[in-house]
C-alpha cells in the first residue's frame, strides 16, 4: 500500500530530481522582514476575534510551545526553521506584538508582517490584510524612523504565498473554471512585490514557490488520501515557473540585490520521496516511511476543519497521536515535522 502510494506520487510528480543541493545560506542578515501567509504568520492576527482564533487555540500548538501560538500548525512553522537556519535564536516579533514598541531594538530579529489568509488579491474578507498592506505596515515603520534604511540593507526579507488566491478564486468561480487564466495576473503582483522590496531598500529577497495544491489534504481527501491530483496542481506548475521568469528577470535588472528562491515544490517532493531508492522500496525504519502519507494528523469530521467545536463545545476533529509522522497538520497546512523536513532539503541539516 505504502510502496503504491509512493509510486503513484513519483509518477505525479515526474522524474526523480538527483542534483539538488541544500543551499548555503550566508553570514546571519541583522534582521528578517516577513510578509506573507499562514505559512509564514507567527501570530498576526487578532486572537480575540472567534473566525481568526483558530491557531491561538489547542490542539494547535500543540507540539510546540504546548499553547496555541497563533501558528497555523501544532508547532514551529517555516518562519521559524528559516530564522533558525538564518542563526537567529528565535523567529522575528510579530507586527501585532511589534507595533506597540517606542523603538526597534536588535532583539526583536526583525518583524514579522504575514497574516493567516493573505494572497496578493483580496481573500477572505477584511480583516485579512492583503500583502500590499503589510507591505504599507513596513514603509509605515520605514517612514516613522522605527526602521532605518541601514537596518533594512543589511536584512533578509522572507516572502511566503502559497495559494490563497487560488482558494479564493475557487470560491468565486464553480469548478474553478479560468483558474489557469488567472495564475499571471497572481504572479504579476508578486512581482510588483519584488520591486516594493527594492524600493524599500531590501537587498536579499528568500521567495517561496507554492507546495503542489493538489496534495493538500483538502484535495486529496476526496480520494481517501491516497494520491495528489494532477489537474489541481497544474496551478502550482504555472505559478512557479511564472514566479521564477519574474524574478530571474528582477535579478538581471538589479545584480546587486540577492533574490533566493525557495522551492517548496520540489522540496516536498525529495522530502516525500526521502530514502526512496532505485528499487521502488523505502528504506526500513527511514523517518520519512510513515510520513508517505498525505492524511492530515487533525482531522475534521464532516464539513468541519481541525479546531473547530459545535455549539455545545464538542470536538469536531480527531487528531492523531504523533504528529511527527504525518506532514500535514491539519487540511492545508504541515506539521511541525513536515516543516522540519522541507528545511532540511532545502538547507541541509539543521544547524543546532
Ligand atoms: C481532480 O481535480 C479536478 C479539478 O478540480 C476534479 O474535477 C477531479 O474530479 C479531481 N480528481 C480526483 C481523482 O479527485
Amino acid at each position: 500500500m505504502e510502496h503504491q502510494l509512493v509510486l503513484q506520487l513519483a509518477t505525479l510528480i515526474g522524474a526523480l530530481l538527483l542534483c539538488f543541493a541544500p543551499r548555503e545560506l550566508d553570514a546571519r542578515p541583522r534582521a528578517l522582514f516577513v510578509f506573507g501567509d499562514s505559512y509564514a504568520d507567527t501570530g498576526n492576527h487578532n486572537p480575540y476575534v472567534p473566525v481568526l482564533n483558530r491557531p491561538f487555540k489547542l490542539p494547535y500548538g500543540s507540539t510546540w510551545p504546548g499553547e496555541g501560538s497563533g501558528r497555523y500548525s501544532d508547532g514551529k512553522i517555516f518562519t521559524d526553521f528559516f530564522a533558525e537556519y538564518l542563526g537567529f535564536p528565535s523567529a522575528p516579533m510579530t507586527y501585532r506584538m511589534a507595533k506597540g514598541k517606542k523603538q526597534y531594538e536588535e532583539g526583536m530579529h526583525g518583524i514579522n508582517f504575514a497574516y493567516g489568509g493573505s494572497g496578493m488579491f483580496s481573500t477572505f474578507g477584511p480583516l485579512i490584510p492583503r500583502v500590499n498592506s503589510q507591505i504599507q505596515q513596513f514603509r509605515d515603520l520605514i517612514e516613522k524612523s522605527f526602521l532605518s534604511k541601514e537596518l533594512i540593507a543589511e536584512s533578509m526579507i522572507l516572502f511566503v504565498v502559497c495559494g490563497n488566491d487560488y482558494t479564493a478564486y475557487g470560491d468565486n468561480h464553480p469548478n474553478d473554471e479560468g483558474i489557469l487564466d488567472f495564475v499571471p495576473s497572481v504572479a504579476s503582483e508578486i512581482d510588483g512585490t519584488l520591486k516594493a522590496f527594492y524600493e524599500l531598500g531590501a537587498n536579499k529577497i528568500a521567495l517561496t514557490k507554492m507546495l503542489p495544491y493538489g496534495c493538500y489534504p483538502k484535495i486529496t481527501s476526496k480520494v481517501n488520501y491516497i494520491s495528489c491530483n494532477a489537474s489541481e496542481n497544474a496551478r502550482t506548475i504555472l505559478h512557479n515557473k511564472l514566479i521564477s521568469d519574474h524574478a530571474a528577470a528582477f535579478q538581471e535588472l538589479h545584480p546587486n540585490v540577492e533574490v533566493i528562491m525557495l522551492d517548496f515544490q520540489q522540496a516536498f517532493e525529495l522530502s516525500f520521496q526521502g530514502h526512496y531508492n532505485q528499487d521502488d522500496l523505502l528504506e526500513e525504519n527511514s523517518d520519512f516511511q510513515r510520513r508517505v502519507n498525505l492524511r492530515p494528523c487533525c482531522e475534521g469530521i464532516g464539513e468541519a476543519t481541525c479546531g473547530e467545536k459545535d455549539l455545545f463545545g464538542r470536538k469536531q476533529y480527531k487528531v492523531c497521536e504523533f504528529a511527527k509522522d504525518f506532514f500535514f497538520w491539519d487540511n492545508v497546512h504541515p506539521s511541525q515535522a513536515g516543516w522540519e523536513a522541507l528545511s532540511k532539503v532545502l538547507f541541509g541539516p539543521l544547524p543546532y
